[in-house]
């Protein structure tokens, strides 16, 4: 039996096929490559000395999806394929509902006409808007959605937890990632930003390397220890053997259903804080100025990661120097990712 995981080029994908190898788990691939290298998965049998099987193919078209449940014995499918730029999102709103909800849809639809309905899907903590509560658990109501990219996560939990309730064979396992940051220890594979980064790391890790000149901080007078904003941090390992655990509670009794878990570390990290933490990792001065709030911004967002500890046996390990020393070691050895060895 093998797991299908749609959107394994990608950085957390990529990461989770990985793991699953290293755990004795058949790894089959479908990935358009819009935002990810072959290179990757590459890399992913060079770290492991494990094989993995890859489709080319969109979850857009059926005619990529059938031959691969033709062909392999598919039981789960995790599903990374999705387009994840929040401010492109609300610039591209069409292309966002209709490759991240109709993707789904369709990837869904060939699963259950092949008898398959067992899925793990990539949801965020975005869904929880300016939370209610911190720490974030489970139970925090979902919040006002600011942009088209988090709308997808709402909408697709939505229709997955529908599908259960239509047909109560479908098993979901809704996995709300916080920040996930760093790379593999070994520094072969990790996360390649298209263009200039969005986000936090990514855009420090360039900095670092020389190809960015400063960092922009947004905002220094939010509600929190130094004012700018607080993030949960999760080594994007430990979220990796966070998608195994969720694979192995689906094969028991207790993982059938609908499952909602947090993948966080529990711990908020400010901006200047990462800046810290990551110039002790590279040995150089990251140079930043602090600029305006950005847009959709909330000031602190981390969570309650006790329902993933108690359900799944899941706790994130690496910490916040962990992260940056293997984000370090990614981007230093290849300052222009996946790309360097094309
Ligand atoms: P990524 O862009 O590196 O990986 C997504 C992969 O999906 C890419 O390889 C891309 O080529 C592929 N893809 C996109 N549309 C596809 C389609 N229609 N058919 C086939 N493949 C397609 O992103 P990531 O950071 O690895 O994120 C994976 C998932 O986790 C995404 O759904 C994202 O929204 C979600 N997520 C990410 C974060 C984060 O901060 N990275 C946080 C919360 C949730
Ligand atoms: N930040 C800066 N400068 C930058 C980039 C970010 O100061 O150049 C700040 C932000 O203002 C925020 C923090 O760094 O305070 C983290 O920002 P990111 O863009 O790295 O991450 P976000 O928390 O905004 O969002 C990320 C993903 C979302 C996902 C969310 C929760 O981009 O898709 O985490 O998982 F929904």
């Amino acid at each position: 039996m093998a797991i299908l995981v749609a959107g394994g080029a990608g950085y957390i994908g990529s990461h989770t096929c990985v793991e699953l190898l290293n755990r004795g788990y058949e790894v089959v691939v479908v990935d358009n490559l819009y935002n990810s290298s072959e290179v990757a998965l590459e890399r992913v049998q060079k770290i492991t000395g494990k094989t993995l099987k890859f489709y080319k193919g969109d979850i857009l078209n059926r005619e990529d999806l059938e031959p691969i449940f033709e062909n392999e014995k598919i039981e789960t499918v995790i599903n990374f394929a999705g387009l994840k730029a929040v401010g492109e999102s609300v610039e591209k709103p069409w292309e966002y509902y209709h490759n991240n909800i109709t993707g789904t849809l369709i990837l869904c639809d060939v699963m259950r006409k092949h008898g398959c309905k067992n899925i793990i899907f990539s949801s965020s903590a975005t869904v929880y808007g300016d939370p209610a509560e911190i720490p974030i658990t489970e139970n925090c109501p979902k919040g006002e959605i600011t942009n088209p990219y988090g709308q997808t996560k709402g909408m697709l939990e939505q229709i997955l937890t529908d599908l259960h309730v239509g047909d109560p064979e479908w098993n979901v396992m809704l996995l709300r990632y916080f920040n996930p940051i760093g790379a593999h220890e070994s520094g072969i594979i990790g996360e390649d930003p298209k263009g200039i980064p969005n986000n936090l790391v990514p855009y420090i890790a360039q900095v670092a390397v020389g190809k960015l000149d400063c960092l922009g901080v947004f905002g220094d007078d939010y509600n929190t220890h130094d004012g700018t904003g607080v993030r949960d941090y999760i080594h994007v390992v430990d979220l990796a053997v966070g998608h195994v655990k969720a694979v192995e509670k689906l094969e028991t009794k207790e993982g059938k259903g609908v499952h909602i878990y947090n993948l966080g570390t529990g711990t908020g990290y400010s901006v200047l804080d990462v800046v810290k933490a990551y110039e002790k990792a590279c040995g150089k001065e990251i140079p930043y100025q602090i600029k305006p709030r950005r847009a959709g911004d909330i000031a602190a967002c981390f969570c309650d990661a006790t329902k993933a500890k108690e359900e799944l046996g899941w706790v994130a390990e690496r910490g916040i120097d962990e992260m940056c020393a293997d984000s370090w070691r990614w981007q230093s050895q290849n300052p222009d990712g996946y790309a360097d060895a094309q």
